[in-house]
């Protein structure tokens, strides 16, 4: 099928690259003609493992291509995703702007049936205001359908989770387009559950299970304070809760808390349309606010084992919100380093992928290392906020030795065992052991 996908970032580039992959004819477009620049010269705007050789195989046959045009993907495609970014407003509701402005540009150059497909997160009834937007805009007795295909992809992972994922879900109105979207995702059907349902089911199935997962880690982030105040080890206990087939042990890793460009907007979007549709969803607030005592946390953990942070050293290993993506939105690294820098440290920084995305965001007077050990040498106390291979991989004898002394560790994602530093001689303190 030939399929176009405006808003070419990390969904719509990944979408657009596996739809290739399973056979489709897709054109990927965006507005930010640099973006399109550089990927027509074979290079990739984002860190993602694997991306890079699968969009370069789909280009060499045939299957790919990038536009900065709507008008050319309209015209030539049967089915238009919209993959743009829906970033949160001041009051946390979800900013569909981007989205507007795309469907009405949509609407524009539709000449023949075209299927337009939200793949953006946006909240429930979206899908109705997509539809005022292409009626208003599009000629007169124009035949479209809206249909809802929201994305689960995990940066990091976005490949192997769009080939094989847990489950696609479809939204759609009419026959129409039940058909031709089953047929978009015919070659996952023997491997994976296609659930199609209205529009509404599936942009709310979106953002539920986004503040699900977000209430999953606040939760166990919650039980890791009570381990705190007695002797239960959080490791211990979200073992033993995960072994129960109704809990599942995915997202039960206290730490330093989620962060990313998904779970905090999701969730605040999902209370402000529930606040919109007269809900108060207040067990979500509690999720929010949980969320970012976690990080206060830490900064306590560091003051507890430094005293005044002013004039001391620390260094800090991972910026990303998580491991192999090089994504800085809402990571907790920020939150945590300007705290640092405000109370009078000076923080040495190493990310695997990050450093150029964090140095945007970060107050300029960090230094930034190129391995784990330039950030270990000499630091006061280190501070782990995401658990990349390479770090959890670190020589720890080497880390003791270069560490100023007492070596110090605190570790917001308990990668290490408490009793194996306790060996080695290191002052290591964890979230909730
Ligand atoms: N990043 C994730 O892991 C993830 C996972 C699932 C769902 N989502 C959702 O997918 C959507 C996109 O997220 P993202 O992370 O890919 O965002 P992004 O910011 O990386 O990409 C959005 C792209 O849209 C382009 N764009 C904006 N307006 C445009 C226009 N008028 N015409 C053409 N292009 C335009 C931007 O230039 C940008 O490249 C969001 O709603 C997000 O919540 C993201």
């Amino acid at each position: 099928m030939k399929v176009a996908i405006v808003g070419t970032g990390y969904v719509g580039l990944v979408s657009g690259t596996c739809l290739a992959e399973m056979g489709h004819n897709i054109m990927c477009i965006d507005n930010n003609e640099e973006k399109i620049k550089t990927l027509e010269n074979g290079d990739i705007p984002i860190y993602e493992p694997g991306l890079k050789e699968l969009v370069e195989k789909n280009r060499k046959e045939g299957r790919l291509s990038f536009s900065t045009s709507v008008k050319e993907g309209v015209k030539k495609c049967d089915v238009i995703f919209v993959a743009v970014h829906t970033p949160p407003l001041p009051d946390g509701s979800a900013n569909l702007c981007y989205v507007e402005e795309v469907s009405r540009e949509i609407a524009e150059n539709m000449d023949d049936y075209r299927i337009i497909v939200s793949k953006s997160t946006v909240p429930v009834e979206t899908g109705k205001w997509i539809k005022r937007t292409v009626d208003k805009y599009a000629k007169e007795g124009a035949e479209y359908d809206v249909a809802s295909n929201p994305e689960f992809l995990r940066e990091g992972k976005a490949i192997d989770d769009f080939l094989n994922p847990d489950r696609v879900v479809i939204g759609v109105e009419s026959d129409r387009a039940r058909q031709m979207m089953s047929e978009l995702y015919a070659p996952l059907k023997d491997k994976t559950e296609i659930l199609i349902t209205n529009i509404e089911s599936s942009e709310l199935i979106k953002h539920a299970s986004n503040s699900f997962l977000a209430m999953k880690i606040s939760y166990i982030n919650a039980v890791s304070n009570i381990c705190e105040k007695t002797d239960a080890d959080i490791e211990e206990v979200a073992r033993g809760m995960g072994l129960d087939k109704r809990i599942g042990n995915k997202f039960l890793q206290a730490g330093v808390g989620f962060g990313g460009s998904c779970f905090p907007k999701d969730l605040s979007a999902f209370i402000k349309i529930a606040e919109k549709l007269g809900y108060d969803f207040s067990v979500l607030k509690e999720v929010q606010k949980i969320n970012k005592n976690q990080r206060g946390l830490v900064i306590e953990k560091i003051r507890k084992s430094l005293w005044n942070l002013n004039n001391k050293n620390i260094g800090v290993l991972g910026l990303a919100f998580k491991a192999d993506t090089d994504d800085m939105r809402n990571a907790p690294s920020i939150d945590i380093i300007n705290q640092l820098v405000k109370e009078g440290a000076s923080v040495k920084a190493y990310d695997p992928e990050a450093a150029e995305n964090a140095k945007k965001i970060l107050p300029g007077a960090i230094t930034y290392c190129e391995d784990v050990y330039e950030t270990v040498k000499d630091s006061d106390l280190l501070l782990i906020l995401t658990d990349w291979k390479q770090i959890v991989e670190m020589d720890m004898k080497k880390v003791k030795e270069l560490l100023a002394e007492p070596a110090t560790i605190v570790d917001g994602r308990n990668v290490f065992e408490p009793e194996e530093m306790e060996k080695l001689g290191i002052k290591y303190t964890s979230i909730g052991r």
